[in-house]
């Protein structure tokens, strides 16, 4: 078998059955390269100890931050908030060899390549909310955080990551989530030739449409990120997040949602969780 990209994410190892599933992800031959799009878990040194020991086994792993990695919690010895969590992450990433957002971006050059895999940090802005904010504007911060919430509150939902999730320095998650998505349009603008996206949030607002609970999309993305499929050349667009995992086309680019989900999750469909999804591979 030649070597294959290959894509997972909320893999969630909190939970004992997911991290047994994690520790036995292996490659099915030596050239394979794996995405882990975000949500490996919350305890900063079980992630780093599991991206890891997956550096070890795959021929290159590629990660992007999923927003459980960036939740600050209380039994949790590191106790980095936000931007300083995430770059404390990158390091650990450096440190053995995994591609974070911030390093180059390696070019796939097996089967289906040369392709350039991008891993993308998005965050959200609350635009995902019904009736839907316009990108980047003013409203995105308060405004759009307070209906959102409100939204929630009345749907009895409560966000996760209100309290978990910080975003010093920045004064919000949206004001976050515009520096990066304009830091990742620069360097995504430099690429030449077709790109894998791999991020955890999706980047258009379609497949939150399928979320069980409405309320959620406003923590689900960004409408800053709502061309990216057709302004670059995108082959794939991975991401994770709403534990939905398909196949489906927007403007003919093709979305993966990749995620293994909670044991409650996965369990509906199967005794174990799917392998990896082949995002590029010999046909
Ligand atoms: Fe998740």
């Amino acid at each position: 078998m030649a070597g294959r990209l290959l894509a997972v994410s909320d893999l969630h190892i909190g939970y004992p059955e997911n991290r047994a599933y994690a520790d036995a992800l292996s490659p099915g031959d030596p050239g394979d390269w794996l995405i882990v799009a975000g949500d490996v878990g919350e305890v900063f040194a079980d992630v780093g100890f599991v991206l890891a020991s997956l550096a070890s086994r795959f021929a290159k792993v590629i990660w992007a931050p999923g927003n459980h990695e960036l939740w600050t919690l209380p039994s949790d010895p590191v106790a980095l908030r936000g931007v300083a969590r995430y770059e404390a992450l990158v390091k650990v990433c450096r440190r053995f060899g995994v591609v974070t957002p911030e390093d180059e971006f390696p070019v796939w050059d097996g089967a289906g390549g040369p392709v350039t895999v991008a891993p993308v940090f998005t965050l959200y802005d609350y635009s995902f909310r019904a009736g839907g904010a316009a990108a980047g504007d003013a409203a995105a911060d308060g405004g759009g955080r307070a209906a959102a919430l409100a939204a929630a509150g009345r749907a009895g939902i409560r966000p996760v990551d209100e309290g978990r999730l910080h975003a010093d320095p920045y004064p919000s998650a949206a004001a976050w989530c515009r520096d990066l998505v304009t830091a990742a349009e620069r360097r995504l603008a430099a690429v030449n030739g077709p790109l894998v996206l791999a991020g955890h949030w999706p980047l258009v607002r379609g497949p939150v449409a399928a979320l069980r609970h409405r309320e959620f999309a406003p923590w689900c993305g960004t409408a800053l990120t709502g061309e990216w499929h057709t302004r670059y050349r995108v082959r794939a667009a991975v991401y994770g997040h709403l534990h939905i995992p398909r196949t489906t086309r927007y403007d003919g680019v093709r979305f993966e949602e990749v995620s293994v989900g909670y044991p409650r999750e996965w369990g509906r469909r199967g005794a174990a969780p799917p392998p990896p999804r082949v995002i590029l591979g010999p046909e």
